[in-house]
Protein backbone atom coordinates (compact mmCIF):
# COMPACT_ATOMS: atom_id res chain seq x y z
CA UNK A 1 0.00 0.00 0.00
CA UNK A 2 2.90 2.63 1.15
CA UNK A 3 4.53 1.30 -1.99
CA UNK A 4 1.28 2.56 -4.21
CA UNK A 5 1.14 5.66 -2.60
CA UNK A 6 4.41 6.99 -3.42
CA UNK A 7 5.61 5.37 -6.66
CA UNK A 8 2.31 4.02 -8.21
CA UNK A 9 2.06 7.42 -10.75
CA UNK A 10 5.18 8.13 -10.48
CA UNK A 11 7.14 8.29 -14.13
CA UNK A 12 11.07 7.83 -13.11
CA UNK A 13 13.23 9.49 -16.07
CA UNK A 14 16.58 10.13 -13.60
CA UNK A 15 18.81 6.28 -14.46
CA UNK A 16 21.79 8.07 -14.53
CA UNK A 17 21.28 8.84 -10.50
CA UNK A 18 20.30 5.83 -9.28
CA UNK A 19 17.99 2.55 -10.93
CA UNK A 20 15.05 0.48 -9.08
CA UNK A 21 16.75 -2.48 -8.00
CA UNK A 22 15.53 -5.83 -9.63
CA UNK A 23 13.05 -8.10 -7.81
CA UNK A 24 15.64 -10.88 -8.84
CA UNK A 25 18.44 -9.06 -7.46
CA UNK A 26 17.18 -8.39 -4.26
CA UNK A 27 15.84 -12.38 -3.96
CA UNK A 28 19.37 -13.27 -4.37
CA UNK A 29 20.26 -10.61 -1.58
CA UNK A 30 17.59 -11.87 1.14
CA UNK A 31 19.48 -15.54 1.93
CA UNK A 32 22.66 -13.22 2.78
CA UNK A 33 20.87 -10.99 5.12
CA UNK A 34 19.50 -13.93 6.66
CA UNK A 35 20.56 -17.28 7.04
CA UNK A 36 24.03 -17.05 5.72
CA UNK A 37 25.46 -14.50 7.80
CA UNK A 38 29.53 -16.13 7.90
CA UNK A 39 31.93 -14.16 7.31
CA UNK A 40 33.47 -15.23 3.89
CA UNK A 41 37.28 -15.36 5.64
CA UNK A 42 35.72 -17.74 8.57
CA UNK A 43 36.94 -21.65 7.83
CA UNK A 44 34.05 -23.20 8.65
CA UNK A 45 30.74 -24.17 6.39
CA UNK A 46 29.21 -20.42 7.15
CA UNK A 47 32.69 -18.97 5.84
CA UNK A 48 32.85 -20.92 2.97
CA UNK A 49 28.66 -20.19 2.15
CA UNK A 50 29.78 -16.82 1.99
CA UNK A 51 33.58 -16.98 0.13
CA UNK A 52 31.83 -19.20 -2.05
CA UNK A 53 28.71 -16.31 -3.19
CA UNK A 54 31.88 -13.75 -3.41
CA UNK A 55 34.05 -16.12 -5.94
CA UNK A 56 30.50 -16.41 -7.80
CA UNK A 57 29.87 -12.63 -7.91
CA UNK A 58 32.75 -12.12 -9.14
CA UNK A 59 32.61 -14.50 -11.99
CA UNK A 60 29.88 -12.71 -12.47
CA UNK A 61 31.21 -9.17 -12.96
CA UNK A 62 34.05 -10.09 -15.01
CA UNK A 63 31.93 -11.74 -17.15
CA UNK A 64 30.53 -8.31 -18.14
CA UNK A 65 33.69 -6.86 -18.99
CA UNK A 66 34.95 -9.52 -20.42
CA UNK A 67 38.12 -9.57 -17.65
CA UNK A 68 39.12 -12.67 -15.59
CA UNK A 69 37.97 -12.92 -11.78
CA UNK A 70 41.19 -12.15 -10.11
CA UNK A 71 41.24 -9.11 -11.82
CA UNK A 72 37.89 -7.75 -9.85
CA UNK A 73 38.37 -6.15 -6.76
CA UNK A 74 34.89 -4.96 -4.94
CA UNK A 75 34.75 -1.68 -3.54
CA UNK A 76 31.84 0.35 -1.81
CA UNK A 77 31.16 1.75 -5.14
CA UNK A 78 32.06 3.89 -8.32
CA UNK A 79 33.58 6.73 -6.28
CA UNK A 80 35.97 4.46 -4.02
CA UNK A 81 36.77 2.71 -7.45
CA UNK A 82 38.21 5.92 -8.68
CA UNK A 83 39.82 7.12 -5.28
CA UNK A 84 41.57 3.36 -5.27
CA UNK A 85 42.77 3.35 -9.13
CA UNK A 86 44.17 6.80 -8.99
CA UNK A 87 45.79 7.14 -5.35
CA UNK A 88 46.51 3.82 -5.38
CA UNK A 89 48.39 3.90 -8.35
CA UNK A 90 50.03 7.03 -8.26
CA UNK A 91 50.81 6.85 -4.33
CA UNK A 92 53.85 4.60 -5.54
CA UNK A 93 55.51 7.29 -7.22
CA UNK A 94 57.03 10.49 -6.36
CA UNK A 95 55.62 13.77 -7.83
CA UNK A 96 58.76 14.97 -9.23
CA UNK A 97 61.28 13.06 -11.12
CA UNK A 98 64.79 14.54 -11.02
CA UNK A 99 63.59 17.90 -10.58
CA UNK A 100 60.46 17.70 -13.52
CA UNK A 101 57.39 17.66 -12.42
CA UNK A 102 55.28 14.08 -12.76
CA UNK A 103 51.62 15.02 -14.62
CA UNK A 104 48.60 13.33 -14.34
CA UNK A 105 45.84 13.85 -16.60
CA UNK A 106 42.27 13.40 -16.61
CA UNK A 107 39.41 15.24 -18.86
CA UNK A 108 37.48 18.36 -18.03
CA UNK A 109 34.06 16.42 -18.20
CA UNK A 110 34.71 13.56 -15.54
CA UNK A 111 32.87 13.08 -12.51
CA UNK A 112 33.67 14.54 -9.02
CA UNK A 113 35.12 11.68 -7.61
CA UNK A 114 38.08 11.50 -10.35
CA UNK A 115 38.58 15.23 -10.54
CA UNK A 116 38.73 15.73 -6.60
CA UNK A 117 40.95 12.56 -6.23
CA UNK A 118 43.40 13.67 -9.08
CA UNK A 119 43.58 17.22 -7.36
CA UNK A 120 44.46 15.65 -4.04
CA UNK A 121 47.25 14.42 -5.61
CA UNK A 122 49.14 17.69 -6.09
CA UNK A 123 50.41 17.65 -2.61
CA UNK A 124 52.66 14.86 -3.35
CA UNK A 125 54.24 17.34 -6.10
CA UNK A 126 52.00 16.21 -9.29
CA UNK A 127 50.92 18.29 -11.82
CA UNK A 128 47.23 18.18 -13.07
CA UNK A 129 46.59 18.60 -16.80
CA UNK A 130 43.03 18.45 -17.95
CA UNK A 131 42.17 17.59 -21.63
CA UNK A 132 39.27 19.80 -23.20
CA UNK A 133 36.30 18.06 -25.10
CA UNK A 134 35.03 19.68 -28.42
CA UNK A 135 31.57 21.23 -28.36
CA UNK A 136 30.21 17.30 -28.81
CA UNK A 137 31.42 16.41 -25.42
CA UNK A 138 34.36 13.87 -26.66
CA UNK A 139 37.79 14.46 -26.16
CA UNK A 140 39.73 14.48 -29.25
CA UNK A 141 42.88 12.32 -29.22
CA UNK A 142 45.35 14.15 -31.34
CA UNK A 143 45.10 16.82 -27.80
CA UNK A 144 45.93 13.43 -25.16
CA UNK A 145 48.81 12.72 -27.70
CA UNK A 146 50.17 16.52 -27.27
CA UNK A 147 50.48 16.67 -23.62
CA UNK A 148 51.97 12.44 -23.83
CA UNK A 149 54.50 14.19 -26.20
CA UNK A 150 55.67 16.98 -23.74
CA UNK A 151 55.07 15.82 -20.66
CA UNK A 152 56.75 12.70 -18.10
CA UNK A 153 52.70 10.99 -17.61
CA UNK A 154 52.09 9.08 -14.78
CA UNK A 155 48.37 8.55 -15.16
CA UNK A 156 45.29 9.00 -17.72
CA UNK A 157 42.02 9.14 -16.52
CA UNK A 158 39.04 9.15 -19.01
CA UNK A 159 35.59 8.03 -18.25
CA UNK A 160 34.00 5.81 -20.90
CA UNK A 161 30.58 7.36 -21.22
CA UNK A 162 29.63 10.99 -19.52
CA UNK A 163 27.52 11.27 -16.54
CA UNK A 164 25.21 14.54 -17.58
CA UNK A 165 25.17 14.34 -21.27
CA UNK A 166 25.89 10.74 -21.81
CA UNK A 167 29.13 11.35 -24.55
CA UNK A 168 31.09 7.79 -25.02
CA UNK A 169 34.88 8.38 -25.54
CA UNK A 170 37.04 6.80 -27.78
CA UNK A 171 38.84 4.88 -24.81
CA UNK A 172 40.04 2.36 -27.32
CA UNK A 173 42.30 4.92 -29.48
CA UNK A 174 42.87 6.79 -26.00
CA UNK A 175 44.64 3.75 -24.29
CA UNK A 176 46.52 3.09 -27.42
CA UNK A 177 48.32 6.69 -27.69
CA UNK A 178 48.85 6.46 -23.88
CA UNK A 179 50.56 2.85 -23.92
CA UNK A 180 52.23 3.83 -27.18
CA UNK A 181 53.34 7.50 -25.93
CA UNK A 182 54.43 6.68 -22.39
CA UNK A 183 55.02 4.31 -19.50
CA UNK A 184 51.51 5.90 -17.74
CA UNK A 185 48.33 3.71 -16.57
CA UNK A 186 45.25 4.70 -17.96
CA UNK A 187 42.42 4.01 -15.83
CA UNK A 188 38.74 4.48 -17.15
CA UNK A 189 35.70 5.21 -15.42
CA UNK A 190 32.45 2.92 -16.64
CA UNK A 191 30.37 3.60 -13.77
CA UNK A 192 27.85 4.75 -16.06
CA UNK A 193 28.68 2.76 -19.39
CA UNK A 194 28.76 -0.43 -17.67
CA UNK A 195 25.28 -2.84 -18.81
CA UNK A 196 24.65 -0.05 -21.13
CA UNK A 197 26.96 -0.35 -23.94
CA UNK A 198 29.32 -3.60 -24.66
CA UNK A 199 32.01 -3.62 -22.57
CA UNK A 200 35.91 -5.83 -23.27
CA UNK A 201 38.67 -4.13 -20.50
CA UNK A 202 41.36 -6.77 -23.25
CA UNK A 203 39.69 -4.87 -26.42
CA UNK A 204 39.68 -1.36 -24.92
CA UNK A 205 43.50 -1.97 -23.61
CA UNK A 206 42.68 -0.55 -20.06
CA UNK A 207 44.61 -0.46 -16.81
CA UNK A 208 42.14 0.06 -14.79
CA UNK A 209 38.41 0.41 -14.74
CA UNK A 210 35.94 1.35 -11.98
CA UNK A 211 32.29 0.16 -11.64
CA UNK A 212 29.19 0.76 -10.11
CA UNK A 213 25.81 -1.66 -9.00
CA UNK A 214 22.94 0.89 -8.46
CA UNK A 215 23.86 2.38 -12.07
CA UNK A 216 22.49 -1.21 -13.08
CA UNK A 217 19.54 -2.07 -11.14
CA UNK A 218 21.66 -3.71 -8.53
CA UNK A 219 21.99 -2.60 -4.72
CA UNK A 220 23.82 0.84 -3.67
CA UNK A 221 27.10 0.98 -2.12
CA UNK A 222 28.99 -1.84 -3.86
CA UNK A 223 31.28 -1.60 -6.81
CA UNK A 224 34.44 -3.10 -8.12
CA UNK A 225 37.86 -1.95 -9.64
CA UNK A 226 38.64 -4.13 -12.04
CA UNK A 227 42.90 -3.88 -12.36
CA UNK A 228 45.27 -5.84 -14.64
CA UNK A 229 48.19 -5.66 -12.68
CA UNK A 230 47.78 -5.69 -8.80
CA UNK A 231 51.56 -5.05 -8.01
CA UNK A 232 51.20 -1.18 -9.47
CA UNK A 233 48.57 -0.15 -6.42
CA UNK A 234 49.01 0.44 -2.75
CA UNK A 235 46.02 0.25 -1.07
CA UNK A 236 43.49 2.90 0.85
CA UNK A 237 42.54 0.93 3.42
CA UNK A 238 44.89 -1.23 5.41
CA UNK A 239 44.01 -3.92 7.39
CA UNK A 240 42.62 -7.87 7.56
CA UNK A 241 43.58 -8.18 3.76
CA UNK A 242 41.31 -8.49 2.35
CA UNK A 243 40.36 -8.58 -1.51
CA UNK A 244 43.94 -9.34 -2.26
CA UNK A 245 45.00 -6.97 0.34
CA UNK A 246 44.13 -3.90 -2.11
CA UNK A 247 40.97 -3.43 0.55
CA UNK A 248 40.42 -4.23 3.55
CA UNK A 249 37.57 -4.85 5.63
CA UNK A 250 34.37 -7.69 5.92
CA UNK A 251 33.28 -7.97 2.13
CA UNK A 252 29.66 -6.36 2.34
CA UNK A 253 28.23 -10.26 1.43
CA UNK A 254 24.83 -9.47 0.53
CA UNK A 255 25.59 -6.37 -2.16
CA UNK A 256 28.23 -8.05 -3.87
CA UNK A 257 25.44 -10.72 -4.59
CA UNK A 258 23.45 -8.27 -5.43
CA UNK A 259 26.16 -6.34 -7.90
CA UNK A 260 26.79 -9.97 -9.58
CA UNK A 261 23.64 -10.83 -9.85
CA UNK A 262 22.42 -7.42 -11.45
CA UNK A 263 25.91 -7.77 -13.56
CA UNK A 264 24.35 -11.61 -14.89
CA UNK A 265 20.87 -10.14 -15.99
CA UNK A 266 22.58 -6.99 -17.85
CA UNK A 267 24.38 -9.15 -19.69
CA UNK A 268 21.88 -11.24 -21.07
CA UNK A 269 20.82 -9.77 -24.42
CA UNK A 270 22.30 -6.62 -23.94
CA UNK A 271 22.59 -5.21 -26.98
CA UNK A 272 18.69 -5.94 -27.57
CA UNK A 273 17.86 -4.75 -24.65
CA UNK A 274 19.81 -0.97 -25.18
CA UNK A 275 18.33 -0.88 -28.84
CA UNK A 276 14.89 -0.88 -27.80
CA UNK A 277 16.01 1.89 -24.95
CA UNK A 278 17.41 3.92 -27.78
CA UNK A 279 14.23 3.88 -29.95
CA UNK A 280 12.38 5.33 -26.79
CA UNK A 281 15.01 7.84 -26.35
CA UNK A 282 15.21 8.82 -30.31
CA UNK A 283 11.56 9.13 -29.81
CA UNK A 284 11.67 11.40 -27.15
CA UNK A 285 14.11 13.68 -28.05
CA UNK A 286 11.92 14.14 -31.50
CA UNK A 287 8.88 14.56 -30.14
CA UNK A 288 11.03 17.36 -27.36
CA UNK A 289 12.49 19.03 -30.47
CA UNK A 290 9.68 18.95 -32.51
CA UNK A 291 7.26 20.52 -30.10
CA UNK A 292 9.30 22.85 -28.36
CA UNK A 293 10.88 26.15 -29.68
CA UNK A 294 14.42 27.29 -28.77
CA UNK A 295 15.73 23.74 -27.23
CA UNK A 296 18.93 22.18 -27.99
CA UNK A 297 20.42 18.50 -27.41
CA UNK A 298 23.54 18.66 -25.78
CA UNK A 299 26.35 16.40 -26.82
CA UNK A 300 26.58 14.30 -29.60
CA UNK A 301 23.82 12.05 -31.04
CA UNK A 302 26.55 8.92 -32.02
CA UNK A 303 28.64 8.80 -29.74
CA UNK A 304 25.97 8.67 -26.80
CA UNK A 305 24.48 6.37 -24.07
CA UNK A 306 21.15 4.81 -25.87
CA UNK A 307 19.44 6.25 -22.36
CA UNK A 308 20.45 9.77 -22.20
CA UNK A 309 18.43 12.50 -23.47
CA UNK A 310 20.16 16.12 -22.50
CA UNK A 311 18.27 19.04 -23.42
CA UNK A 312 18.97 23.29 -23.26
CA UNK A 313 15.26 25.27 -23.37
CA UNK A 314 16.41 28.28 -23.56
CA UNK A 315 14.50 31.04 -21.12
CA UNK A 316 14.13 29.17 -18.45
CA UNK A 317 15.54 27.78 -15.47
CA UNK A 318 16.35 23.58 -15.45
CA UNK A 319 15.64 23.74 -11.10
CA UNK A 320 12.30 25.19 -12.50
CA UNK A 321 11.33 22.38 -14.51
CA UNK A 322 12.67 19.83 -12.29
CA UNK A 323 10.07 21.27 -9.19
CA UNK A 324 7.04 21.68 -11.88
CA UNK A 325 8.18 18.18 -13.11
CA UNK A 326 7.76 16.24 -9.65
CA UNK A 327 4.23 18.20 -9.31
CA UNK A 328 3.03 16.29 -12.13
CA UNK A 329 4.70 12.82 -10.94
CA UNK A 330 8.01 13.10 -13.33
CA UNK A 331 11.45 12.27 -12.07
CA UNK A 332 14.22 14.07 -14.21
CA UNK A 333 17.84 15.97 -13.41
CA UNK A 334 19.45 19.13 -14.77
CA UNK A 335 22.43 17.16 -14.50
CA UNK A 336 24.95 15.17 -11.69
CA UNK A 337 23.03 14.58 -8.58
CA UNK A 338 26.14 15.67 -7.10
CA UNK A 339 26.46 19.06 -8.62
CA UNK A 340 22.60 19.63 -8.17
CA UNK A 341 23.43 19.51 -4.51
CA UNK A 342 25.76 22.38 -4.98
CA UNK A 343 23.37 24.19 -7.11
CA UNK A 344 26.14 25.48 -9.22
CA UNK A 345 26.49 25.21 -12.90
CA UNK A 346 27.62 22.06 -14.31
CA UNK A 347 31.55 21.70 -15.22
CA UNK A 348 30.88 19.74 -18.09
CA UNK A 349 28.23 21.82 -19.73
CA UNK A 350 30.97 24.43 -19.54
CA UNK A 351 33.79 22.36 -20.89
CA UNK A 352 31.69 21.79 -24.21
CA UNK A 353 31.39 25.34 -24.76
CA UNK A 354 27.72 26.08 -23.77
CA UNK A 355 26.51 29.15 -23.03
CA UNK A 356 25.27 30.57 -19.41
CA UNK A 357 21.44 30.37 -20.68
CA UNK A 358 21.90 26.91 -21.90
CA UNK A 359 23.71 25.70 -19.03
CA UNK A 360 20.73 27.11 -16.95
CA UNK A 361 17.90 25.74 -18.91
CA UNK A 362 18.77 22.23 -18.95
CA UNK A 363 17.23 19.34 -17.94
CA UNK A 364 18.94 15.54 -18.44
CA UNK A 365 16.51 12.94 -18.75
CA UNK A 366 17.55 9.28 -18.35
CA UNK A 367 16.07 6.28 -19.23
CA UNK A 368 15.84 2.46 -18.05
CA UNK A 369 14.05 -0.35 -18.82
CA UNK A 370 11.07 -0.20 -16.87
CA UNK A 371 10.34 2.93 -18.77
CA UNK A 372 6.98 2.78 -21.36
CA UNK A 373 6.12 4.58 -24.62
CA UNK A 374 2.99 5.95 -22.68
CA UNK A 375 5.22 7.38 -19.95
CA UNK A 376 7.29 9.41 -22.39
CA UNK A 377 4.52 10.77 -24.25
CA UNK A 378 2.71 11.80 -20.97
CA UNK A 379 6.19 13.23 -19.64
CA UNK A 380 6.50 15.40 -22.80
CA UNK A 381 2.90 16.50 -22.77
CA UNK A 382 3.60 17.80 -18.97
CA UNK A 383 6.61 18.99 -20.18
CA UNK A 384 5.64 21.39 -23.14
CA UNK A 385 3.10 23.13 -20.83
CA UNK A 386 5.83 23.52 -18.11
CA UNK A 387 7.95 24.96 -20.49
CA UNK A 388 5.01 26.99 -22.19
CA UNK A 389 4.29 28.19 -18.90
CA UNK A 390 7.27 29.50 -17.39
CA UNK A 391 8.49 31.30 -20.91
CA UNK A 392 5.08 33.07 -20.21
CA UNK A 393 5.82 33.57 -16.54
CA UNK A 394 9.22 35.13 -17.42
CA UNK A 395 8.36 36.78 -20.31
CA UNK A 396 9.51 35.69 -23.05
CA UNK A 397 8.43 35.71 -26.61
CA UNK A 398 9.41 31.76 -27.10
CA UNK A 399 6.97 28.36 -26.50
C1 LIG B 1 30.54 8.65 -14.00
C2 LIG B 1 30.37 8.32 -12.55
N1 LIG B 1 31.44 7.95 -11.84
C3 LIG B 1 31.35 7.63 -10.55
C4 LIG B 1 30.15 7.68 -9.88
C5 LIG B 1 30.09 7.33 -8.42
O1 LIG B 1 29.54 6.06 -8.20
P1 LIG B 1 28.93 5.70 -6.76
O2 LIG B 1 27.63 6.40 -6.66
O3 LIG B 1 28.79 4.19 -6.80
O4 LIG B 1 29.93 6.13 -5.76
C6 LIG B 1 29.00 8.07 -10.58
C7 LIG B 1 27.70 8.16 -9.89
O5 LIG B 1 27.04 9.18 -9.87
C8 LIG B 1 29.12 8.40 -11.96
O6 LIG B 1 28.06 8.78 -12.67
Amino acid sequence: VIRAMTHHDMIYFDNAASTPVLSAVIQEMIPYLGDHYGNPSSQHVFGFKSSRALDEARRQVAYLIGSSPNEITFTSGGTEANNLAIKGAVSKLDGNNNGRKVVLISSSIEHESVLESIDSLKTLGFDVISVPVNREGIVEPELLLKILEREKVALVSIMLANNEVGTIQPIKELARITHQYSRALIHCDAVQALGKIPIDVKYLDVDLLSLSSHKIHGPKGIGALYIRDRKQLKPLIDGGGQENSLRSGTENVHGIVGFGKACEIASVNLTERNRDIKILRDYLILRVTSTISECNVNGSIDQRLPNNAHFSFLGVKGEDIIIKLNEYWTAASTGAACSSNKNKPSHVLKAMGLSLPEIEGSLRITLGHQNTKFEVDRAVDVLVEIIKELRRFSGSTKH
